[in-house]
């Protein structure tokens, strides 16, 4: 099957997704789709999935035009994706799971060795009968294959699969792909894993803040080319003359197990003075979450936090909160806010049990609203009422809320993870100004991100994070820039540890 996208277009609100992309993919081909967190990537495929429809281009399917306005259509073409998210039905067996609305008129047991053999054949190791919730999440991934399989796709599209994979379920992901190659099929494979797509990849496919950066055989580039493709180059602002001052925070010897049960991040030791930014750099999924969550009391840790020179073992959000912690995440709906409460519950969410707001368990109104009208007006956030759920709000009135609650309580330090993630233009830089002026005001700001443009922008001094390690200290002068790409792809990493 050849597929060619032509022009796409996707716009949610302010945000361009996609942004005149072309894209295509050839019969027996593995295309990888590569590109930092918020680059496209999903939008994209989504779009080709039936999914999302696009606000401008064509689809063409072997040279005709097709119009592919739901997943069901999709499928009828030939198209199936594997996405994030699985959609499964955790009581249902595998074999149930994999007939489910389908109108077929065979037989159960025919049904079942047509998909029988589908398992001999692509070694997916599958048992027909078990139900999903006995899963493992590499095996439920497998189940979703084999519903594709099953109903014979000619392109499989496979968003981030390998994100929550052990090391040897990767690999047998891979043997997959092979397979379904070999076969003549196409396979778009979505990560941000340099190495993962070297391993697999026919041609590499690079997206950046929704803009198509360039299609490349994989055997005619190196990682680092590819690196500076996802990150591109940045001129560096002039930035306001600063007074580092002591040294408030001080990290030795930490380390965070991940999702896995594997080390993330791994025994790592840095230092941040008042005045500071300190931007850890990288490319997604090498340790920068588990350390964010470590330091915030989301995950536990080894090692020893120092905070003005006092030893502090920070075991929950809320120890972090009594140490003067603030944290401003990614996910703000997830992690950072309540969506169904108001604007103003959210504002006081964390202090609501003290003074001001409330005195032996009765909430004081008046101090609630008029504290909720302060942060909404200082932090110029836009919205119909302070009463009105926070999930109302577009993402960056949203991620206004968040910062100005944070940074409204006394502070040591601020922790910040890809804090314009999703945000239009005019936000991310109110965002930036926050960042800077808390800086300036003394308090040293961890800021944690894929988009090395925001990095450059704001941070004072740059340390690379790669498989769970940092750098030391680079300063974040223009004539750093090739190196810091290098690093992020690995290259040398160990000589500037
Ligand atoms: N349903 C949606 N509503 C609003 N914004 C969205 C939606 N889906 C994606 N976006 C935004 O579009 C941009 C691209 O997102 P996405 O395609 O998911 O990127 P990637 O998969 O490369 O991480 C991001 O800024 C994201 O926040
Ligand atoms: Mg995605």
């Amino acid at each position: 099957m050849q597929i060619k996208m032509e022009g796409i277009v996707k716009k949610f609100g302010s945000v361009v997704a996609n942004s005149q992309v072309d894209f295509d993919v050839l019969p027996g081909e593995v295309h990888s789709l590569l590109g930092e967190n918020g680059a496209g990537k999903t939008t994209l495929m989504k779009i080709l999935y039936g999914i999302h429809i696009p606000d401008e281009g064509k689809i063409f399917i072997n040279g005709e035009e097709s119009f592919i306005q739901s997943p069901r259509i999709a499928l009828e073409k030939g198209i199936g994706m594997v996405q994030q998210h699985f959609s499964l039905v955790p009581s249902f067996s595998v074999f149930e799971n994999v007939i489910l609305g389908l109108k077929s008129r065979e037989k159960l047991d025919k049904l079942r060795r047509a998909v029988e053999e589908i398992i001999e054949r692509f070694h997916l190791g599958l048992d027909l009968d078990t139900k999903i919730w006995q899963l493992s999440h590499g095996e439920k991934q497998k189940v979703e294959i084999l519903k594709f399989l099953y109903r014979d796709v000619d392109l499989l599209i496979l968003d981030e699969p390998t994100s929550a994979l052990a090391p040897s379920e990767v690999y047998s992901l891979f043997d997959i792909i092979r397979e379904l190659k070999s076969t003549g099929k196409s396979v778009v494979f979505i990560t941000h894993k340099l190495e993962e797509v070297f391993t697999v990849s026919d041609r590499i496919t690079i997206l950046r803040t929704g803009k198509k950066i360039a299609t490349v055989d994989a055997t005619s580039v190196s990682p680092q080319e590819v690196v500076k493709m996802m990150v591109g180059e940045y001129t560096i602002i002039e930035k306001f003359p600063k007074n580092i001052g002591k040294e408030i925070l001080r990290v030795r010897n930490f380390t965070v197990i991940g999702d896995r049960g594997t080390p993330a991040v791994r025994n790592i030791s840095f230092d941040l003075r008042a005045g500071e930014i300190l931007g850890i750099a990288g490319v997604e999924g090498n340790g920068q979450r588990e350390l964010a969550e470590g330091l915030y009391g989301l995950r536990t840790y080894d090692g020893e936090i120092f905070l003005h020179g006092n030893h502090v073992r920070i075991n929950s959000p809320q120890k972090a909160l009594s140490y003067g912690i603030g944290y401003i995440p990614e996910d703000r709906f997830v992690t950072g806010l309540i969506p169904d409460l108001s604007v103003s519950e959210n504002i006081v969410l964390k202090s609501i049990s003290g003074t001001p707001f409330s005195s032996k368990g009765i909430i004081n109104r008046e101090k609630v609203r008029n504290f909720s009208e302060k942060v909404v007006k200082k932090y110029r956030v836009s919205l119909p009422s302070i009463w009105a759920p926070i999930k109302k709000l577009s993402g960056g009135n949203a991620q206004k809320v968040l910062a100005g609650r944070e940074l409204e309580a006394p502070l040591n330090l601020l922790i910040a993870v890809n804090p314009t993630n999703g945000l239009d233009v005019a936000s991310t830089e109110h965002i930036h100004k926050l960042l800077l002026k808390t800086s300036q005001n003394g308090i040293p700001v961890l800021l944690i991100s894929t988009d090395l443009e925001e990095i450059y922008k704001i941070s004072d001094i740059i340390v690379v994070m790669y498989k769970g390690k940092l750098t030391k200290r680079i300063e974040a002068l223009p004539e750093n820039q090739e190196l810091i790409g290098q690093l992020m792809a690995g290259v040398n990493f160990e000589k500037y540890l």
